[in-house]
């Protein structure tokens, strides 16, 4: 469904991307893991536009989107929630659904995918008519995700979701993104949270310094000692540490 080739991105002559690439099929649960810097955020930029590769190329569904507005990105079918919520804190929560929406000219439409929200996420019905910024950091986090579904995207990008939450709301956040990956919706996932992220994903890719260092699925990625090292906190050497007693 989506496919990048030799992507490249700068920040003025900071080079973020050094030459990524990576596929999601369809239907699937696809994570990209990596330490803060390592350009992940920038990836997610890339595919929705926010960021314009200098080299390589990005297709989803079949059309080059690289060089598309973000707007016109959004309309094919990807949504991104980005990093830290920005959910409209003087909005309430049914605003802030509607303006999710605003690619949904006919009204009635935008009923039926209000419901449809609703249905899947209680807590918002149930605070519908609160002010966005007086959610807690969790329930912001359900209506980013929510907010993005207004549009019923083929691919949901999600970028670190889990951060910043109380470890029990850090439990439900991949509960949630683990039920939308059942229902089918295919989704790119940013995470620090690696282990959780690698648990619910069908493959992982690992980013460090702009460039994918590995991928694979849980399984294969938990085989490499580098990664059972940086990531998972049981290499050899935190081995050897707990051997040694400390
Ligand atoms: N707007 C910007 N201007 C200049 N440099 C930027 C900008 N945004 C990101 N960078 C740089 O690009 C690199 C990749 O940043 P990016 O935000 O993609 O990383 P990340 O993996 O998402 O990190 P984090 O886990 O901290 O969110 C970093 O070195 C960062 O300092
Ligand atoms: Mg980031």
């Amino acid at each position: 469904m989506l496919k990048l080739i030799g992507v490249e991105a700068f920040y003025g002559k900071i080079k973020a991307l050094h030459g990524v690439s990576l596929e999601v099929p369809d239907g699937k649960l696809v994570c990209i893991l990596g330490a803060n810097g390592a350009g992940k955020t920038t990836i997610l930029k890339s595919i929705s536009g926010v960021v314009e590769p200098e080299m390589g190329t990005i297709h989803f569904d079949g059309v080059r989107i690289d060089r598309l507005d973000p707007e016109k990105i959004v309309s094919l079918g990807i949504s991104h929630v980005p990093e830290n919520r920005h959910v409209f804190p003087e909005l309430t929560v049914h605003e802030n659904l509607v303006m999710g929406g605003f690619l949904v000219r006919e009204k009635s439409l935008l009923k039926v995918r209000l419901e449809e929200v609703f249905d899947r996420f209680a807590i918002m019905r149930e605070r519908k008519d609160q002010l966005a910024g007086t959610l807690s950091g969790g329930e912001q986090q359900m209506l980013a995700i929510s907010r993005a579904l207004m549009l019923k995207p083929k691919l949901l990008l999600l970028d670190e979701p889990s951060l910043g939450l109380a470890p029990l709301l850090v439990q439900e956040i991949f509960a949630t993104i683990k039920n939308l990956h059942q229902s089918g919706v295919t989704i790119l996932l940013v995470e620090q949270n690696v282990n959780q992220a690698l648990r619910i994903a069908d493959y992982g890719y690992v980013l460090t310094s702009g460039k994918i260092f590995l991928s694979g699925t849980y399984e294969e990625l938990r085989r490499e000692e580098k990664v059972r090292e940086m990531y998972l906190g049981e290499g050899k050497y935190v081995r050897r540490a707990r051997l040694w007693g400390s």
